[in-house]
């Protein structure tokens, strides 16, 4: 069953049915080795599931909990089915701040084991009708909220006793948020880091993070650097170039610099100083030029301060690492 979530929507299934866990990964078409989050709506709900929650974890969910935040615990020998967890000795949980998913774990009485309800690779999907386009027939149903609010997945992270934590995957809450409940401060996965992203690296600590995500069916390729003018330059010269190859041409801007472009689709992702405009509307973006039947397509890069992180991280990876400095 798919439900919307704070996020994306997701699509659940009781964390403890091996059977129900194995038809999630048979919809989606995902890899086995990439874990699920375990969703409950209570704290009492996670008393069963983790073996120990020290006290950084523990500060982290009083300050963001329900919301857009995952954290990966020790869990409890046998409290979900091991291909939630994909063998791992860990468990990643989160409390969702959306009512409707609140109430849904609720009612199932169980953990819900929920990864984005779309298709593995396509963008995650932030309206029903993203779910339908990418797992209608092979679903049972799809509970339909609405718009999903943040727009891009929780922020994965791990939390040491000595009050640092790692982000294993940057999302709705970001590292400055994070630093506000860390004394120890706040570090990326070195997965995250390296120029190739973490498909590169032979095991990055969430394991999805090597995966190519959100691409779309075109070609698409970022253009970043500190001066706009320059970016801006760039990316109507290359729509340029492109639409005399006679490819169908998409740009993803920022609303300060759209009236530089002209593309068969452009879309806006928003104005620069409001990256949480960004975060929400990413994914349907990337569907949209998909729709249109684009071929080649230019993002602007983002600061990574922020939402920005997420965008930045969500873009890359749908890109392929795919970047022009100028
Ligand atoms: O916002 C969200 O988190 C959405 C909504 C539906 O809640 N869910 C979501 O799930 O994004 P999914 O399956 O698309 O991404 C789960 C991420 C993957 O990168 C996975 O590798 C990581 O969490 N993960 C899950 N369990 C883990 C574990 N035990 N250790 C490290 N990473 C883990
Ligand atoms: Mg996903």
């Amino acid at each position: 069953m798919a439900f919307p979530t704070e996020t994306v929507y997701g699509l659940g299934a009781n964390a403890r049915s091996t059977a129900a866990v194995e038809s999630i990964f048979a919809a989606k078409g995902r890899p086995s080795d990439n874990p699920l989050i375990v969703h409950i709506a209570d704290m009492k709900q996670l008393d069963g599931l983790v073996a120990e929650v020290n006290e950084t974890a523990r500060a982290l969910m009083e300050a963001y909990w329900p919301g857009p935040l995952t954290l990966v615990l020790p869990a409890a020998p046998g409290a979900v089915s091991p291909r939630v967890t994909a063998g791992l000795p860990t468990v990643a949980v989160r409390m969702p701040a959306h009512d409707v998913a609140l109430r849904l774990i609720a009612a199932a009485g169980c953990p819900v084991a929920a990864p984005s309800a779309n298709r593995s690779g396509r963008p995650s999907p932030t309206l029903a009708q993203h779910v339908g386009e990418d797992l209608a027939g092979v679903i049972d149903g799809i509970v339909d909220g609405g718009p999903t609010g943040v727009g891009v997945e929780s922020t994965v992270v791990e939390a040491g006793a000595d009050g640092t934590v790692t982000v294993l995957r940057p999302g709705g809450i970001t590292a400055e948020q994070l630093a506000r409940v860390a004394p120890g401060g706040v570090t990326l996965d070195p997965a995250l880091r390296e120029a190739g992203g973490a498909q590169d690296i032979p095991a990055p600590k969430s394991p999805g993070m090597k995966y190519t995500h959100y691409a779309p069916r075109g070609t698409l390729r970022i253009v970043r650097g500190a001066a706009a003018e320059a970016v801006a330059a760039r990316i109507a010269a290359e729509l340029e170039a492109a639409a005399r190859r006679g490819e169908v041409t998409g740009v993803l801007a920022f609303d300060e610099h759209l009236p530089y472009f002209r593309a068969d689709c452009v879309l806006s992702l928003g104005s620069i100083h409001a990256l949480e405009t960004a975060a929400h509307r990413l994914y349907a973006a990337l569907r949209r030029f998909d729709e249109r039947g684009v071929t080649y397509m230019l993002a602007e890069a983002c600061p990574e301060d922020g939402l920005g992180a997420a965008v930045m991280n969500r873009l890359l990876k749908a890109a392929g690492h795919d970047v022009i400095d100028v």
